[in-house]
């Protein structure tokens, strides 16, 4: 079975959680001991093969980078200067959309289109290189109008067997369809979204499964009781991005020694772990019940899942071993130190560091007290955003090498070295940033030797 996960905004992080995930058996998800090999990837699509069938529905929620799940229908081939509706001026016959792609609906058929780059350069060559042959002087060719043509031409050949039609197309300048999109014209139940995963030399047809929740990603976020707008709190998403890539087992027990309002806490309870939230200020804490008792009551977590204290994390051995839990994992978005209206200046910056290595280092000592060999700390550290794509980043992580712990890269080396669009830093860990932040998020991991 070939499968295609449409990557988030941040690409990196979506490929690493994805490639955690599949790398791990898991017979709830449909993932056997043989791990799903990568077919093809970009920087907007991972397409994989999987010995079984997945569970794709299960998948989709757990994954907090996925924007869409697609099961890929077939692989056509194409010459380099082809346009893609050219190349698929044969393949939508009414046969092939009735037995891959639509769903057996008696009502007016929704449809939509999405196109997906497997190639970046294709969004950028010159407009001759993507003429159809014979129209070699149509300077107004170009891949943006793909998705229109496609779909009149799916439209037609439905229309012709005298089905009733609707089209969904991507907005102006855009290729694919946002998942509010899909959910809202109900596609999926109506119909189908025909997806294009479009390579110089290949095209692969597809059909979305599933796509991402968007409206209760919102409600875990902003219809929480309580928000805490001063100390930040993590996104949902990145939350459940970085606990699928702790390693840790389905049911064991994670820790999170800076918890806040407990944006962790309720993500690592939706993914089936038992949860510890600890923060150094009982507000938070009183923040973080409240929120819980909320979240526990709206997605019905079974009683006794999680547990929350009132310790500095540089002391929380000793709650933690008094408590008699075994943990697995650290997963953490520790304090990123103050948070600045104003690019800070380089002192400003530099102490932080400093003292955030303070804070790190005996927090470290702490965790070795009872985390077992090979378990990981995955953690937030604070990287300042000088311009696009440019950071002033934590000098050095070494501390923790002398502690015993070993950064491990987010992505194998060969895979990040295969694939030159991902974005791993030198140390092999990711950023997580927004263009309103100052203060962005390198997300690294930590593995106790
Ligand atoms: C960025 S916030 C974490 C927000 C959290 N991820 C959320 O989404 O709600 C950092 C937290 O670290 C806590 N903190 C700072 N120093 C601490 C320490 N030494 N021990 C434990 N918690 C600490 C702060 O009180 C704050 O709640």
């Amino acid at each position: 079975m070939q499968y295609a996960f449409v990557l988030g905004r941040v690409h990196t992080l979506s490929f690493a959680e994805i490639m955690s995930v599949l790398d791990q058996a898991d017979p709830a998800l449909g993932l056997t001991d043989n791990p799903a090999s990568i077919i093809d990837a970009s920087y907007e699509v991972l397409i994989v093969e999987t010995q079984k069938p997945l569970q794709t529905e299960r998948l989709q929620k757990k994954l907090g980078g996925t924007i869409k799940i697609l099961q890929i229908c077939d692989l056509i081939k194409k010459r380099e200067f082809d346009s893609v509706n050219f190349a698929l001026q044969h393949y939508f016959k009414p046969s092939t959309l009735k037995k891959s792609f639509l769903k057996d609906y008696k009502g007016k058929i929704q449809f939509g289109i999405s196109l997906y780059l497997l190639n970046e350069e294709l969004a950028q060559k010159p407009r001759e290189s993507f003429q159809p042959q014979g129209q070699k002087n149509d300077r107004s060719y170009n891949i943006f109008i793909e998705p229109k043509k496609i779909g009149m031409m799916i439209k037609k050949t439905l229309t012709e067997t005298g089905a009733s039609v609707r089209l969904v197309l991507p907005e102006m300048n855009s290729l694919s369809l946002a998942s509010v999109a899909v959910t809202g014209n109900l596609l999926l139940q109506k119909g189908a979204e025909v997806c294009l995963l479009v390579g110089k030399d290949k095209i692969y047809t597809a059909k979305t499964l599933t796509v991402q929740d968007f409206e209760d990603y919102g409600r875990r976020d902003y219809q929480r009781p309580i928000r805490d707008e001063k100390q930040g709190m993590i996104p949902p998403k990145v939350a459940q991005i970085m606990i699928n890539m702790s390693g840790a087992k389905p049911g064991s027990t994670i820790l999170d020694p800076f918890c806040g309002i407990g944006t962790m806490v309720q993500e690592g309870l939706l993914l089936g772990y038992r949860m510890i939230g600890s923060d150094l200020n009982k507000f938070a804490v009183r923040g973080s019940e409240q929120n819980l008792e909320w979240f526990r009551n709206r997605y019905k977590i079974a009683p006794g899942k999680y547990g929350l204290e009132v310790s500095d994390a540089t002391k929380v051995s000793e709650p933690i071993l008094k408590s008699g839990h075994t943990i697995s994992s650290v997963v953490t978005e520790c304090t990123l130190g103050p948070i600045y209206s104003d690019y800070p200046s380089k002192l400003d910056i530099e102490k932080n560091f400093k003292d955030l290595t303070k804070l790190y280092e005996k927090s470290f000592i702490e965790f070795s007290k009872f985390l077992p060999q090979k378990a990981r700390i995955v953690m937030c550290i604070p990287a300042y955003r000088k311009g696009r794509g440019i950071y002033e980043m934590f000098p050095s992580l070494d501390f923790a090498n002398s502690l015993g712990y070993n950064l491990v890269s987010l992505i194998p080396h060969s895979l990040a070295k295969k694939y030159k669009f991902l974005r791993l830093t030198d140390r092999g860990s990711a950023i997580y940033d927004r263009k309103d932040q100052i203060v962005a998020r390198e997300i690294v991991i930590f593995e106790k030797q």
